[in-house]
């Protein structure tokens, strides 16, 4: 049975069975990935930017013998920002290929049409019976990155603290726990609207303005996801050259998610992308003891910054894929197909 379900209200028992097949789904699709943890689920489920709603289901199966309610095997989200809907959908791996995808999309969809919205993207990872599931629904590939995984148990800490100092003069580099430090926001804004030549997928909006970045800054603690800087301040016009952010989970919190990386343009060629990011590595070896691997998403095109990603021990692990589809389509198609 398909049913909306809110998991600002949802029972504990239904986060932790959901979580269950979160990570049934893992195992099976990506084995090599950390299993996922309750810690912050419910927060990572629910909240949002302002101005952004997400609308979620839930497929569950019979209540047991006893009257315990039946687990949540199936769970699809909408996440409503800037015209368009980003669908993510799980199926538990024991009931796939019995056409429940297919209904989760159908419901989601129809709700994203009723709303308003155009269009329909989702994240697809390579090598997953997703990209055939979303294929066969009429969706198209508009964009590939490759994720490339750190292990920080092969890094080499001597050499990379070398590489943390490698920095032309006039550039100071400062870490910044919790997010950039409010004198220096608006800074930091500039730097990331100036450049939009980031590490990160078109899926996951970026921050240009002070206020906005405030707000993703805000959303990203609510939802227990822990947000760490690097800046390189030039010292003469105390300007943010450059910048890289990682943040650390708490629902994996031994694989952390490298976000953007950015250098602006009058600053490029002082070695700063290396430096921040090797810098990155050494304080997050202190300041997360936990933490075992770092991920990070990069376009093919951007080989500099694969070129770095290389020297700092990333190896590259998978395809990452955006897909996308008309809503009128999509809810044409599986109207006809039910
Ligand atoms: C993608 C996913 C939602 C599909 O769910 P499902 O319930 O098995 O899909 P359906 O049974 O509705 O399949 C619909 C159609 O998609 C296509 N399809 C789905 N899985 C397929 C596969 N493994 N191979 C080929 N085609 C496939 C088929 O055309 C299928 O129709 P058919 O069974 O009549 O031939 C499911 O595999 C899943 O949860 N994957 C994990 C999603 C994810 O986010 N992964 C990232 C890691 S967390």
């Amino acid at each position: 049975m398909v049913r909306e379900w809110d998991p600002r209200t949802a029972s504990s028992a239904e986060i932790a069975s959901l979580l269950d097949t979160l990570n049934a789904v893992l195992a099976a699709d990506l084995p090599q990935d950390p299993p996922w943890r309750a810690n912050s689920l419910r927060e990572y489920l629910s909240e949002v930017m302002p101005g952004e709603r997400r609308i979620s289901w839930v497929a569950e199966g019979g209540p047991a013998a006893d009257g315990t309610p039946g687990p949540m095997l199936g769970h699809v989200n909408v996440l409503l920002l800037g015209g368009m809907g980003v669908l993510e959908v799980l199926v538990h791996p024991e009931l796939r290929r019995t056409g429940l995808g297919r209904e989760l999309v159908r419901v989601a969809a129809r709700r994203v049409w009723d709303e308003g919205f155009q269009s329909i993207g989702v994240e697809v990872v390579g090598d997953t019976p997703a990209v055939a599931f979303y294929e066969a629904l009429g969706f198209t590939k508009e964009y590939v990155e490759t994720r490339s995984v750190l292990d920080l148990g092969a890094v080499e800490w001597p050499a990379l603290a070398e590489m943390a100092t490698e920095v032309g003069a006039g550039y100071h580099v400062e870490f910044c726990p919790g997010g950039p430090p409010d004198d220096l926001i608006e800074a930091y804004a500039r730097a990331k609207a100036e450049v939009r030549d980031v590490d990160d997928g078109e899926l996951r909006p970026s921050s240009y303005d002070p206020q906005r970045l405030r707000e993703s800054l805000d959303t990203l603690h609510r939802r227990g996801m822990k947000p760490y800087i690097v800046l390189a301040l030039h010292e003469q016009t105390g300007e943010v050259a450059g910048l890289t952010e990682v943040v650390v989970p708490a629902q994996h919190p031994t694989r952390a998610d490298q976000y953007d990386t950015i250098v602006v343009r009058d600053h490029r060629g002082y070695g700063i992308d290396r430096a921040i990011k090797a810098r990155m590595l050494l304080e997050l070896r202190s300041a997360e003891p936990e933490l075992a691997e770092v991920q990070t998403w990069n376009a093919q095109a951007n080989e500099a910054m694969l070129k770095v990603n290389a020297e700092l021990g990333y190896r590259p692990d998978r395809d990452w894929c955006e897909y996308s589809v008309d809503v009128a389509e999509l809810v044409h198609r599986l109207d006809n197909q039910r």
